[in-house]
């Protein structure tokens, strides 16, 4: 594993970028897999200003999201689809059929689960899989449990992350608690994986990639994965 300290978000964001760009430039159909939440934001900026240098070319490139909000009433502009629109693929010559995301509002969600993991199958799999890390040292919405999911399942979030995740909704009643998410084992398949977290997760990064790998904190079996970066800012 690399970790890698910086000082800011602009650095850690922007070491970010260049692993993606170096990912899409050696293989120009890459499969990337992309993570929501307010830490990748910066690296998405940066990906759209290299785009519009005409320094990087999404236009063979194909992408899945880590996870989505199941709910049926859940307002367009808090879906993890809105997110990724409006902050990287409607922004770039990505098309947006290579850009999957979970079904969260499928009524049957044990097929909406196994169909996500055979599409991931059938891409070839993940190249570069970028993550955040929850407060609670979940990846994905993997949250602390007595196991891991080897495969994309559907999860009840946990209160701490419903309470973190209710800081973007105008209305709390309004945030989801359960979501599909890809499994430790789908994220552990990916052939390389980054994982970007700011100062406020500086503890759970150290427990994560220093302590016991343990299903009660989901990052830590990233210990176990060949080819992993940590990129953490010591800055807000
Ligand atoms: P954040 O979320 O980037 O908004 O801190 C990360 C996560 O919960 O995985």
């Amino acid at each position: 594993m690399k970790f890698i300290k910086v000082e800011t978000v602009l650095q850690m964001s922007s070491l970010a970028s260049e692993i993606i760009s170096a990912k899409i430039n050696s293989k120009n159909t890459a499969v990337l897999g992309f993570a929501t939440g307010s830490t990748p934001i910066k690296t998405y900026e940066i990906l759209v200003d290299l785009y519009e240098q005409n320094l990087l070319d999404f236009s063979q490139v194909k992408t899945v999201n880590l996870d989505e909000y199941c709910s049926h009433t859940l307002p367009t502009k808090h879906s993890y689809r809105y997110f990724m629109d409006s902050n990287l693929f409607d922004k770039i010559n990505i098309n947006k059929e290579n850009t999957y995301l979970p079904n969260g509002k499928t009524s049957d969600i044990e097929s909406e689960c196994a169909r996500y993991e055979n599409l991931i199958n059938s891409l070839g799999g993940i190249d570069l899989q970028i993550l955040g890390i929850g407060n609670n040292g979940h990846i994905g919405f993997n949250e602390p449990s007595d196991r891991i999911s080897s495969f994309v399942h559907h999860v009840n979030l946990c209160a701490t992350t419903i309470e973190a995740n209710a800081r973007l909704f105008e209305n709390p009643d309004q945030v989801p608690t359960t979501a599909i998410t890809m499994g430790i084992g789908t994220i552990m398949r990916a052939r390389e994986i980054v994982l970007l977290a700011n100062k406020s997760k500086t503890d759970i990064i150290n427990q994560a990639l220093f302590g016991e790998v343990t299903p009660q904190l989901p990052a830590s079996f990233l210990q176990l994965h060949p080819n992993v970066t940590v990129i953490l800012s010591t800055q807000e």
